[in-house]
Order: structure tokens, then sequence, then C-alpha cells
């Protein structure tokens, strides 16, 4: 399969590169930043030929319009756009964080909704004439168990809001793209030792990142528009 992950100069966007590129797969690396991650050139070094790496920001839609094309292209296409870059309770740098209805403002609040809700659907438009051409397009999601609303407890509302819309948009995708057989999930990755998941977290980004690239390759289109867990089990909307 030919990959493109965003988000993939640290965390579990590297670790979902390399989980494809040891499964043997071609991988479109996005990063805001490629140049400074060493996980991501070390990877591209160890993998010669089967990683093509591009800068991207995914809250800049013209750089989306012009780089994912033109990264697929370098892979003689795309099968796969994995949605991985995201952003967590301080949508603005040093601004207030949203976790707590005392000190929400609005541009934190959007600034989230922008990188986790919007841009995915931004990067899906920019790959869907690959992904059509594929022939068994796949589009995952990286959501969050905060995204769930069955489960919502209490704060955290920059980073849930987002990710509940982000369901709402693959349900909405998964809809719209399945007479093309292009199948599209959101997934929770569960809670991985990252910047994000901290180090206490339960699972390695490694441990996570191998079940998702094991549930894409296995994907059908009976299971688009579901909400899966990072092993393949249904999570509750
Ligand atoms: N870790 C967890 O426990 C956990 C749990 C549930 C869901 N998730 C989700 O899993 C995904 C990956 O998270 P992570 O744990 O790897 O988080 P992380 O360690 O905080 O890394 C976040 C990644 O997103 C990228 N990113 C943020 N804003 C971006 C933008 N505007 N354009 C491009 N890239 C941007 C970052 O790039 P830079 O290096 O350029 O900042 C980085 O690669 C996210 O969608 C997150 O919401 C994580």
């Amino acid at each position: 399969m030919r990959v493109l992950i965003t988000g993939a100069g640290r965390g579990l966007g590297t670790a979902l590169a390399r989980a494809f590129l040891d499964a043997g797969h071609q991988v479109a690396a996005t990063a805001r930043d490629p140049a400074g991650s060493a996980d991501l050139t070390g990877l591209a070094g160890a993998h010669p030929g089967r990683v093509v790496t591009g800068a991207l920001d995914v809250t800049d839609a013209a750089a989306v319009a012009r780089v994912v094309p033109a990264l697929g292209a370098r892979l003689g296409g795309l099968d796969v756009v994995v949605n991985s870059a995201g952003a967590n309770f301080r949508g603005v740098p040093d601004g207030p964080s949203t976790l707590r209805i005392d000190e929400i403002a609005p541009e934190p609040l959007l600034a989230l909704m922008r990188v986790n809700a919007a841009a995915p659907l931004v990067v899906v438009r920019a790959a869907l004439p690959l992904l059509r051409a594929s022939g068994r397009g796949r589009v995952v999601n990286i959501s969050s168990w905060l995204g769930s609303i069955t489960g919502a407890g209490s704060g955290n509302y920059g980073y849930a809001m987002s990710k509940a819309a982000l369901n709402m948009a693959t349900r909405l995708l998964a809809g719209e793209l399945e007479p093309g057989g292009i199948a599209v999930v959101a997934v929770n990755p569960g809670w991985v030792q990252t910047d994000m998941g901290g180090p206490r977290a339960t699972l390695t980004a490694e441990e996570s990142a191998r079940g998702i690239a094991r549930l894409t390759e296995g994907l059908t289109m009976a299971q688009s528009g579901r909400f899966l867990q990072w092993d393949g089990s249904g999570h509750p909307w």
C-alpha cells in the first residue's frame, strides 16, 4: 500500500510510518519540519525508495492542496490517508487551555477544531483523486476516546469537541465515499506514550501503531463508517 501520514515527525505519526514500512508498504510522511525530525530522517535513510517526506502544516489549506498530490505522485499513487496530526487542550501557543469552562475562549477552541476536525477533511479532499484511482482507497482518522459522546465526562472542551466533530466527519465521509469503494474509519489509538499521552500511558507508540497498521491492511467496506479501537475492535460513539 502507498500510505500518506500527517504529523509523522514525532509521536504516534512516526511510529505509524515505521509500522507501515516494517510491514512492507510505501510511506509519504508529512510533518511541519521533516528535516528537524531525526526519527523521520532515520526512517527515510533506512528504507531508501520507500519513503518520501514533505513539509506540511495541515491547517495551511493551500499547502495541503499542493503537497498531498505531489507526494502521492512521487509514490505513483495513494491507497491510504492516515490523519494523525493533532493537538490537545491548548489550540494557541501560550493561550488559555480549553480544559475548563472558566478559561474558555473562542480562538483556542476554534484552533483545535481547525487542526483536529477541519484539516483531516481538507487532506482527504486533496488526496481524493488518488484514493479514487487506487481502487481500494482507505482513510484512517486518528480520533480519541475523548471524542466519544457515550463516554464523555467533564472538561477538555476543545479537544473532545474537535474529536467528536472528526467522528461525525468520518461518518459523513464514509457515506459519501462508499459508492467509490473508499473505506473511512475513526480510530482511537488508546492511551499512548508520546508527548501528548505522557510517560504513564498504557501503550507504547509502537504497539498502537502496529495495531493500526494491521487494521488498515484488513479494512473492508463493511467496516466503513465505524469507530474502531487501535486493535481493530469496536469503540462506542
Ligand atoms: N497520545 C495519546 O494518548 C493519544 C490518545 C488519543 C488520541 N491521540 C491522537 O493521536 C494523534 C497523534 O498524537 P500523538 O500522541 O503523537 O501527539 P503528539 O506527541 O503531541 O504529536 C502531535 C503530532 O501532531 C503534529 N501536529 C500538530 N499540529 C499540527 C499541524 N498544524 N500541522 C501538522 N502537524 C501537526 C505534531 O507535529 P509537530 O512536531 O510539528 O508539532 C506531532 O507530529 C493525534 O491526533 C492525537 O489527538 C493520542
